[in-house]
């Protein structure tokens, strides 16, 4: 079956008994038990389980091309049951451009739980090799990066972290598998936040895990998903459900707006630079056009000017919207440093924009009427 039919199809009839070809949203959050003790298919109490989250789950896996999934109530909370799958101890390699919350909750939270992480440029394949010891336990990757845009070579990294026995993780949030498809070029787990263009409304909250292999790692994924409780509700999965079904027409629009921005950012005076895969003159452009389909709905551009002069540029939006997140139908955009805060690295005068689906030629006349 194709990608787009799976989108439609995959998981309408997982636990859905009636005639209704949408599936209902089931709130019980507890099950009958039956007189011999037996719960019927499994469902006894909804942090465990339920329907609408087994629908979520079914449908998630089959379009990211994995065996298992595991839907949490965020992306970061998806990131927490990932990295504690892991024993205290063990080292992961995570790009030093990884997006600032996982950043955050690595050093806020998992160092202290007993994560050993390790910083490097993973767009440079060499650097994530030479930071490998016998301690390396897994390989994050995220490509494009937020809010850079760098891209990593997924299959050489994934090459690299097979021989030594290393599992990978690919952030696929950004690029959404309409354009990128990690678990193909040898990922063991893609992760989401499905907030994003999955959810695609700006109405709700989620995270995935997709795994390769339903093995005994994924195991203890399945475990802290449960028993740390951060799972989304039954109405989050059935908007989830719900909205991935428009997903691959969404995001055909999504990268055809993002086209048509760069293509107008570019050539403007006031323009310092544009990170967007897609033009030719982009460092990862080659390996991008090699493991991507679309190049995404995600821009970043910085000015020539100073932080607080872009800052103003982004407050004088008519049609754009000035919120942090991304992947909605309607435009947004930031000055990214203010949200990441003290400790970010991204330049001042960077403005990280998220394309929507309005007409792409009212967004670039907001933007110029921004910029003029
Ligand atoms: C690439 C990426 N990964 C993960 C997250 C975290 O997701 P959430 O906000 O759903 O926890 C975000 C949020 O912006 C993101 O951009």
């Amino acid at each position: 079956m194709k990608f787009e039919t799976q989108c439609i199809h995959a998981g309408l009839d997982v636990e859905n008994d009636t005639p209704a070809i949408v599936p209902p949203i089931s709130p019980s959050t507890i099950y009958e038990i039956a007189s011999d003790g037996d719960t019927d298919k499994g469902f006894l109490y909804s942090r465990l389980g339920n329907p609408n989250r087994l629908q979520l789950e079914t449908l998630l896996a089959a379009i990211e091309r994995g065996k298992a999934c595991a839907a949490f109530a965020s992306g970061l909370a998806a990131s927490a049951a990932l990295l504690q799958a892991l024993d205290p101890g063990d080292e992961v390699i995570f790009p030093d451009d990884i997006y600032s919350g996982n950043r955050n909750l690595i050093n806020g939270i998992l160092k202290r739980w007993g994560l050993r992480p390790v910083f490097v440029r993973m767009s440079e394949s060499g650097e994530a090799k030479n930071a490998i010891t016998p301690k390396t336990k897994l390989i994050w990757i995220e490509s494009p990066s937020n809010p850079m845009l760098r891209i990593t070579d997924i299959r050489s990294i994934c090459n690299i972290a097979r021989e030594k026995g290393i599992r990978t993780v690919v952030d696929n949030t950004w690029p959404t598998p309409v354009n990128q498809l990690p678990l193909e070029l040898g990922a063991d787990f893609v992760i989401h936040s499905t907030t994003k263009y999955f959810g695609g409304h700006s109405d709700l909250l989620g995270g995935a895990v997709i795994a390769a292999e339903n093995d005994a790692f994924f195991e203890r994924i399945r475990y802290n998903q449960q028993l740390g409780g951060g799972v989304p509700s039954a109405f989050d999965c059935w908007m989830l459900n719900r909205s991935i079904r428009t997903l691959p027409c969404r995001m055909g629009v999504h990268n055809t707006n993002a086209e048509k921005v760069a293509g107008f950012l570019v050539n403007h005076p006031k323009i310092e630079k544009v990170l967007w895969p897609g033009i030719e003159s982009h460092e990862g452009h080659a390996i991008a056009k090699e493991q991507m389909c679309g190049f995404g709905g995600m821009i970043s551009f910085l000015l020539k000017e100073s932080g607080e002069s872009t800052q103003k540029a982004v407050s004088r939006a008519k049609l754009i919207k000035h919120a942090t997140s991304l992947g909605g139908v309607e435009s947004t955009w930031e000055r990214r440093r203010a949200t990441e805060g003290e400790a970010s690295e991204t330049p001042e005068n960077l403005i990280r924009l998220s394309v929507g689906l309005e007409h792409a030629d009212d967004i670039i006349e907001d933007i110029e009427q921004c910029l003029r």
